[in-house]
């Protein structure tokens, strides 16, 4: 198992991240993925977008990362996505308050719904100290920091606007568009893999807490009267669950379940949340999460984001601490209710009824000849402020005159002037707010997790070494291809054929002529190259056709394929035929002679 400073010196050395603008002086929370990490990290997004668009039948969409100011006043963002700051006099450093009373006192592990005040309270109680200086914090305040990345959109003062701290509102905004390319039926769902900004007060452990990041985000908009999702497929998954009720009580535990049963015993309360907890299990089991290291845990009521209902994080253990990875929200109305009072668009779709529906609308019909010159310039608020009430209270035109409020004032309306009447109308369908179920992934976590998961060490021809056991579909490299020796040009000659040929069959190759064949394979396994292909002269020398050797990582065995099956060979490897289904079908080789390279 990995620890964090072994993976983050892996991690730095062999490509997959480092921390950025190191030429600068660095900038916390911003980190580049190496060419390793970028591949790895590219894999898994295309295995999620296999997963969450392709196979469950959504569509993706890319929206822009700067959003005008608008879009978080009506998401809500704007009032409410803070973290609790607290800074130290002493030396300027700024922390989580939150998470300083959480690593401080035992039995509290959510501070954050606790609320500032207490929180302030609670660093003075326990006399808390500058983590960086060791200077008392107990006189300093805590306040609630947006995390918003604020800028200017156009010249000059411009028009304030924020970069997107989730993907998700860029799916949001546009549902007035995205609705009509479903031809307006439900259920459907979006998915978009981007960045996401948050200014986090105390960036750490890597990539797992930074200012930049990306998400793979899906929107799935349901009508929470009619639709169902395909429970069925995902019914006998095995889950291990960590309840809130559990997380509350004394002897707390975890349970293990199948998705079916922790709805038919309403441990998850959404069906739509346990669906996508079950795909998401299969999917984080087939890219390398080690399922003994992976829990669903049900967030506490205080530490629900302002949008959510409901939400399920997906944890990974990574170096003895929980990370979460990824969040299921059932973020119900909440979003498009929100832009549809902002907005100028409608974000509802219209139910069709199975039959018309014969129902008695009350209606008003004001005599505006009576209203214009009695109310002036708010006549027709008057006039809108009545058919409003009409709707609302029928009831309300049972007297002589009616009482609307308009801009704060009450307006009295002689009731015939109004104009009430009831009406049977057959209506065909209704407008309706969709509701939003919303599996979000943290990719950078993923990334993380697949790391530290893969993290091997053993011993092989005598020799410790460490490698990344990484599932071949999100490995960086498919394989990597040696010429066993430099000085001999076959040989090269054939290693450079061979390498072109693979990445012609649209396979990622490394190649590697430098150092000996023992070097070269501890160089892949470090990156979790899961096959290494060596050219050697006993493949070029006798009358049949030229053969190499194929080495799979884990186990260190290699057989001798011919060349020209090489490339059908590594596709089915890449698509999960096991090396051993493989090996089967060709000659294994003796190991130390072929580990005597130049
Ligand atoms: N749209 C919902 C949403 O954004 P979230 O739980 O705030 O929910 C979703 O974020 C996922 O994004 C998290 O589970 C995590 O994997 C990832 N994430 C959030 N903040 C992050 C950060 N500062 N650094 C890296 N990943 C982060």
């Amino acid at each position: 198992m990995a620890d964090q400073q072994a993976l983050t010196e892996l991690a730095k050395r062999r490509g997959f991240f480092f921390g950025a603008n190191e030429a600068y002086g660095g900038t916390a929370g911003f980190y580049t993925f190496g060419p390793e990490g970028a591949a790895l990290k590219r894999n898994v997004e295309a295995a999620w977008r296999e997963q969450f668009t392709h196979r469950l039948g959504n569509e993706e969409i890319e929206a822009p990362t700067v959003m005008p100011e608008p879009v978080f006043e009506a998401s809500g963002h704007l009032d409410g996505f803070d973290d609790m700051l607290i800074e130290c006099a002493e030396c300027g450093e700024s922390h989580r308050a939150d998470h300083l009373i959480e690593d401080a006192v035992e039995d509290i592990e959510d501070a954050e719904a606790l609320g500032v005040d207490r929180v302030e309270e609670l660093i003075g109680d326990h006399d808390l100290v500058c983590p960086t200086c060791g200077a008392a914090l107990a006189d300093e305040p805590v306040e609630d920091f947006n995390l918003m990345f604020e800028t200017s959109i156009g010249p000059g003062a411009g028009q304030p606007g924020y970069l997107r701290p989730e993907t998700a509102q860029g799916i949001f905004v546009e549902f007035p568009r995205l609705k009509e390319y479903a031809r307006g039926q439900l259920p459907f769902g979006v998915t978009q893999i981007g960045a996401a900004y948050r200014n986090e007060i105390s960036p750490r452990r890597g990539i797992v807490r930074v200012r930049e990041f990306t998400q793979a985000e899906l929107e799935q908009f349901i009508d929470p009267e009619a639709d169902e999702p395909p429970l069925e497929d995902v019914a006998d998954v095995k889950v291990t669950l960590y309840p809130a009720s559990e997380q509350n009580a004394d002897d707390g535990d975890y349970i293990e379940t199948t998705i079916g049963d922790a709805v038919d015993e309403e441990i998850i309360e959404s069906p739509w949340v346990a669906y996508f907890l079950g795909v998401a299990q299969g999917w984080y089991e087939a890219v390398g999460v080690d399922m003994n290291r992976f829990r669903f845990r049900q967030h506490l009521a205080g530490e629900r984001a302002h949008y959510a209902a409901d939400c399920w994080d997906a944890e990974s253990e990574v170096d003895g601490d929980w990370i979460e990875i990824a969040g299921f929200a059932y973020r119900g109305d909440y979003d498009l209710s929100k832009h549809d009072e902002y907005g100028d668009d409608s974000f509802t779709v219209f139910k069709r009824y199975d039959e018309p529906k014969t129902v008695e609308r009350a209606a008003v019909d004001p005599d505006m000849s009576v209203l214009g010159p009695e109310f002036g310039g708010d006549a027709a608020a008057v006039a809108e402020a009545l058919e409003t009430l009409a709707e609302r209270d029928p009831d309300a035109f049972d007297g002589e005159t009616v009482a609307v409020d308009v801009d704060g004032e009450t307006r009295e309306v002689d009731a015939d002037v109004a104009n009430f009447s009831v009406e049977e109308v057959t209506e065909s369908g209704e407008h309706i707010t969709p509701h939003v179920v919303e599996p979000s992934f943290g990719v950078g976590r993923t990334v993380q997790t697949l790391l530290a998961h893969a993290y091997s060490e053993d011993e092989v021809d005598g020799e410790s070494r460490t490698y990344l056991s990484l599932e071949p579909e999100v490995a960086p490299q498919d394989a990597a291809v040696f010429p066993l020796v430099t000085n001999d040009d076959r040989l090269t000659a054939l290693a450079d054929e061979v390498a072109a040929d693979l990445r012609a069959a649209g396979l990622a190759v490394a190649y590697d002529d430098s150092g000996s064949i023992g070097r070269r394979y501890r160089r892949q396994d470090e990156v979790g190259t899961p096959f290494c292909v060596t050219v050697d002269r006993d493949g070029i020398e006798g009358d049949g056709p030229d053969t190499v050797t194929l080495r799979e990582r884990d186990s260190a065995a290699q057989v001798r394929i011919p060349v020209a099956a090489l490339a059908d060979e590594l596709t089915a490897l890449r698509e999960g035929e096991p090396f051993a289904s493989v090996a089967d079908r060709y000659d294994a080789v003796d190991t130390d002679v072929e580990t005597a390279g130049n």
